[in-house]
């Protein structure tokens, strides 16, 4: 038996009965901070509840989840923002400092052929940030917007993953 990081993430796809766990680890105040640029009312299960609903029955959103030792742990999110391929991931805080989340991001890029890929981080989001450099994402430019979680004005920075790495 194995105790690799790399042997004990898997994807998988999500389902409605994933939404109760998602919203539990979405209510995480730290990680809130860290992501910024949330959406108003996600704490509510309800609110919660619905925006996954219509994200499960859309096919033009790809959607993961990511499961650590056969539990949900998190989930991988693929959507056009600013008229681009991006995505976005969120994990349960007690499986933050494992490797998680960078073993999912490759097991994802490793099963999507779109390229390039974006993603948008927080600048002070250092975790995020060495997630997505480690998986071949590079800084190719900077934002500032309006941070639901944070009620003020964020620096961020964009990345992308070209065509090749
Ligand atoms: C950011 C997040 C995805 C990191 O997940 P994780 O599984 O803990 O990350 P990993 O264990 O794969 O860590 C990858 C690297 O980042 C570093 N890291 C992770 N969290 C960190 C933190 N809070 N501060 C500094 N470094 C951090 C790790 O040390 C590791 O670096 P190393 O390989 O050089 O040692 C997770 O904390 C999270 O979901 N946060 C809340 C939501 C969020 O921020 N989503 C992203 C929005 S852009």
């Amino acid at each position: 038996m194995t105790d690799s990081v790399a042997d004990l993430v898997r994807l998988r796809g999500v389902e409605a009965d994933d939404i109760p766990t998602l919203h539990r680890f979405q209510l995480s105040p730290e990680a809130n901070w860290m992501a910024a640029f949330t959406a108003e009312g996600w704490e509510d299960l309800d609110v919660f509840t619905s925006f996954w609903t219509r994200l499960l029955a859309n096919d033009a959103i790809g959607k993961r989840a990511i499961l650590y030792r056969d539990e949900l742990a998190g989930s991988i999110l693929q959507f056009e923002q600013f008229e681009k391929p991006s995505l976005s991931y969120w994990l349960g805080q007690e499986f933050w400092g494992k490797g998680v989340m960078t073993r999912a991001l490759q097991l994802y890029l490793e099963q999507t052929a779109d390229r390039p890929l974006y993603a948008r981080v927080a600048k002070d989001n250092v975790g995020s940030l060495r997630v997505l450099e480690k998986c071949g994402f590079r800084i190719i430019g900077e934002d500032v917007g309006f941070a639901h979680a944070r009620e003020s004005d964020v620096e961020e920075f964009i990345l992308e993953l070209p065509e090749t790495v």
